[in-house]
């Protein structure tokens, strides 16, 4: 068990490996996004039940619309899936003061099937008394897209005359982004053996601490989770100090 105060407040995990866990078994790519998607769930109860507060899962990036339509239709489909059951599960995720968020551009132009786009304003509705764990699911999320469109806002506020450029600060800029009262993730986890970021909250990642691990998501269990954790707890963090 991990001291309490030496737990991560914000975990980010980059969901990768899927196309090659199906691969290896002969499979077609989406029963590997079927496989990740239940290792998600058993994550984020994982993280709940030790208690985490924030965490980001990277589900679908802005830049993975250049796959081929099918497979992306396969991942719409099972993000369908987990928002009827949650809408299902509604009780048992307030009870473990669980609130599911989805961070990106979920907009009526996204391209992100409306229906998919209704379910998660419905969603998003729904406020609870207590919260345990944040959990944000990121979909069509770019970093960079963040970026833009903080400063898209920034821009008018200033044309509007309610703010001046050199008036602009961090803090500003932090507050209109998808995580704007979350704190920034203190540990961000990468399996499939790759060492990059992939436009994953790239602003808010200034001083995360990296975990890697050659595992692919699918077969990622909580152990592994632990041993990121542990890892994490025995870091030290300087923030730019001694
Ligand atoms: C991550 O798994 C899921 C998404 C990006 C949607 P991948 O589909 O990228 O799996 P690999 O990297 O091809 O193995
Ligand atoms: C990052 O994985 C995006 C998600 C996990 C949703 P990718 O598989 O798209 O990243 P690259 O292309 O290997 O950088
Ligand atoms: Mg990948």
């Amino acid at each position: 068990m991990i001291d309490k105060d030496r737990l991560p407040k914000h975990v980010g995990i980059i969901m990768d490996g899927n196309g090659r866990w199906a691969k290896q078994r002969g499979l077609p790519r989406s029963q590997g996004h079927k496989q990740g998607a239940k290792t998600f769930k058993l994550i984020c109860d994982y993280a709940n039940e030790i208690g985490i507060e924030n965490l980001t899962f990277y589900a679908f990036s802005t830049e993975n619309w250049r796959r081929p339509s099918d497979e992306v239709a396969a991942i719409m489909q099972l993000f369908r899936e987990y928002l009827a059951d949650a809408q299902k599960r509604k009780k048992e995720n307030e009870q473990k003061g669980m609130r599911i968020r989805f961070i990106g551009d979920l907009g009526e132009k996204s391209g992100v099937p409306k229906d998919i786009q209704r379910l998660v304003r419905k969603m998003e509705k729904e406020s609870l008394d207590k919260t345990k764990t944040v959990v944000n699911i990121a979909v069509n999320y770019g970093g960079r897209q963040e970026i833009t469109r903080a400063v898209q806002e920034l821009a008018a506020r200033v044309k509007e005359g309610k703010l001046e450029p050199d008036s602009i600060t961090q803090e500003d800029i932090s507050a209109l982004l998808y995580t704007a009262g979350q704190p920034d993730p203190d540990l961000i986890i990468r399996p499939s053996g790759e060492y990059r970021l992939s436009n994953f909250l790239i602003w808010q990642a200034a001083y995360s601490e990296f975990w890697y691990s050659d595992i692919l998501w699918p077969d990622f269990t909580t152990e592994d989770f632990d041993r990121a954790l542990s890892d994490y707890a025995n870091r030290s963090r300087r923030f730019g100090g001694i």
